[in-house]
């Protein structure tokens, strides 16, 4: 039972049925019910008080978002005049969209935010989604959209580099959770993989084989 996402989609399905893509181009519905629901099971546990999402289209996963959260800004570079009919129907008051012109003016405004969770699902490209990253990373706890998805390789990839905090992958979703910060639950669960420690170069300390007799050693 999955009470916000059942009555959201219920609503949203009763006044856009499938028109203006307000339901197939969200991530409310992308990789089944099922792993949706997993994701609002620990949206719930974790109560943020102000999320951020970056790729608002619609504002169908916005007013999810609301309905977990105190407060929901939702940023994007385009506008759609679907968002405010969205909104009032899912009955999402408390979220906050904003229009920005071009990357640069969406950095500036998440540096002067303040939020403790990002769900970042705009920019597909691997620098854009560092670029999200690097000025969301502070909240603490990340949630990428379309890990795994073979269209949007930049995401897996940016995901998959990422070499410190810990991870909890549930595609299409991947959680992001800084050092110090608890994951939502055993590392365990799911699919969860604590990225690898950065290799150091070998060393003649290690007695590698390698090392030239005469040169200092790093
Ligand atoms: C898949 S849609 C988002 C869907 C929405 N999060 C949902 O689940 O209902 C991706 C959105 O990201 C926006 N976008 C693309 N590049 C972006 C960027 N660099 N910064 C912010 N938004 C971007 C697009 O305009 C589009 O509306």
């Amino acid at each position: 039972m999955c009470h916000e996402l059942d009555d959201l989609i219920a609503r949203l399905t009763a006044r856009f049925n499938a028109r203006d893509e307000v339901l197939s181009a969200s991530a409310l519905v992308h990789g089944g019910r099922e792993v949706v629901a997993r994701q609002v099971e620990r949206l719930r546990r974790l109560r943020p008080a102000t999320v951020v999402e970056i790729g608002t289209r619609h504002g169908a996963m916005a007013a999810l978002l609301a309905r977990l959260a105190g407060r929901v800004f939702t940023i994007d570079l385009q506008e759609s005049s679907l968002v405010p009919e969205v909104l009032d129907a899912a009955a999402a008051h408390n979220v906050v969209p904003l229009l920005i012109a071009n990357d640069a003016a969406k950095g500036l405004l998440l540096d002067h935010l303040s939020f403790d969770l990002a769900f970042l699902d705009g920019c597909l490209e691997r620098d854009g989604v560092a670029f999200d990253f690097a000025h969301t990373r502070r909240c603490g706890r990340v949630l990428f959209h379309d890990y795994g998805d073979p269209a949007s390789r930049g995401v897996t990839e940016f995901v998959n580099s990422l070499t410190e905090g810990t991870l909890l992958l549930d595609a299409p979703f991947a959680w992001w959770f800084a050092p110090g910060i608890e994951p939502l639950e055993p590392v365990r669960a799911l699919n969860p993989i604590q990225a690898p420690a950065p290799r150091r170069p070998a060393s003649c300390r290690d007695g590698t084989p390698f090392c030239t007799p005469g040169l200092r050693c790093p």
